[in-house]
């Protein structure tokens, strides 16, 4: 039995006009507003974290509203770009380094540094993301060393408001038709076990690529598993919906 929350991240990615953005969000509120035990994070476009907040925030204590990325420059002269500073009283997560934004926009390890650092700076919680391009066990100790890096200049103080998600990229599910290859949930604690050594015992730790409602049980019956983030599956709300209720069970 869990005794901590367990964190479900939902990232609906490139996904939903404000019409579906709304639907889903009431959706998700009427289906999950009495369950327990579980933080639900959605993370809608950026252009709809208000929609989804003022939906989702106010009402109820165990959902809260992240971005899907983050500007890692102060406020003013970013255009395009969504500093903390603007929306550090509308969001309390930011995704940042997911895999999709690296393979498009080449992030280097130092813009995800200054994104980590601007996040913190405004109290929104980092859920930092971290994978390898190719099923292997030896990449487990470039993993921890990349997070290493990501972190090397985060004060342990703040280091407890960091959250990592594991997301191995060949896991992660590529759209309508493409069937689902989860890892295994063996695979991901190992390598989890392995990020674990490289920050606090109060971080938590999410596997993400190819959850369902079917496996999702299975990877947060790890005790290195904290929780999951959540891409194709966070948009059909029936699945979604089943999704945390099977999570709560075990909480
Ligand atoms: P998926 O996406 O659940 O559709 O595999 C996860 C992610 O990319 O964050």
């Amino acid at each position: 039995m869990a005794e901590k929350e367990i964190i479900i991240v939902a990232n609906w990615k490139d996904n939903t006009t404000l019409a579906d953005a709304h639907v889903l969000a009431m959706g998700v509120r009427n289906e999950l507003e009495h369950i327990d035990g579980v933080r639900v994070v959605l993370c809608p476009p950026n252009v709809w974290v208000t929609e989804v907040r003022n939906i989702v925030h106010d009402q109820i204590h165990h959902m809260s509203v992240g971005l899907q990325d983050i500007s890692g420059e102060p406020a003013g002269l970013g255009t395009g770009e969504v500093a903390a500073e603007l929306v550090k009283d509308i969001v309390d997560y930011a995704i940042i380094g997911h895999s999709e934004r690296l393979n498009l926009y080449h992030e280097s390890v130092e813009t995800l540094q200054d994104k980590i650092h601007a996040a913190l700076s405004f109290n929104i919680k980092p859920i930092i993301c971290i994978g390898e391009e190719k099923q292997s066990s030896a990449s487990k100790g470039a993993l921890t060393r990349r997070l290493e890096q990501l972190l090397k200049d985060v004060p342990i103080t703040k280091r407890n408001q960091c959250l990592v998600a594991y997301e191995p990229i060949w896991a992660i599910s590529g759209g309508p038709g493409q069937p689902a290859r989860a890892a295994s949930p063996e695979y991901a604690s190992d390598v989890m076990a392995a990020l674990r050594k490289a920050v606090p015992a109060t971080v938590p730790i999410l596997y993400g690529g190819s959850v369902t409602p079917q496996n999702v049980v299975q990877f947060l019956a790890k005790p290195e598993i904290d929780g999951v983030l959540v891409g194709g599956a966070s948009l059909r709300l029936r699945d979604f919906a089943e999704l945390v209720k099977n999570a709560a069970r075990l909480a």
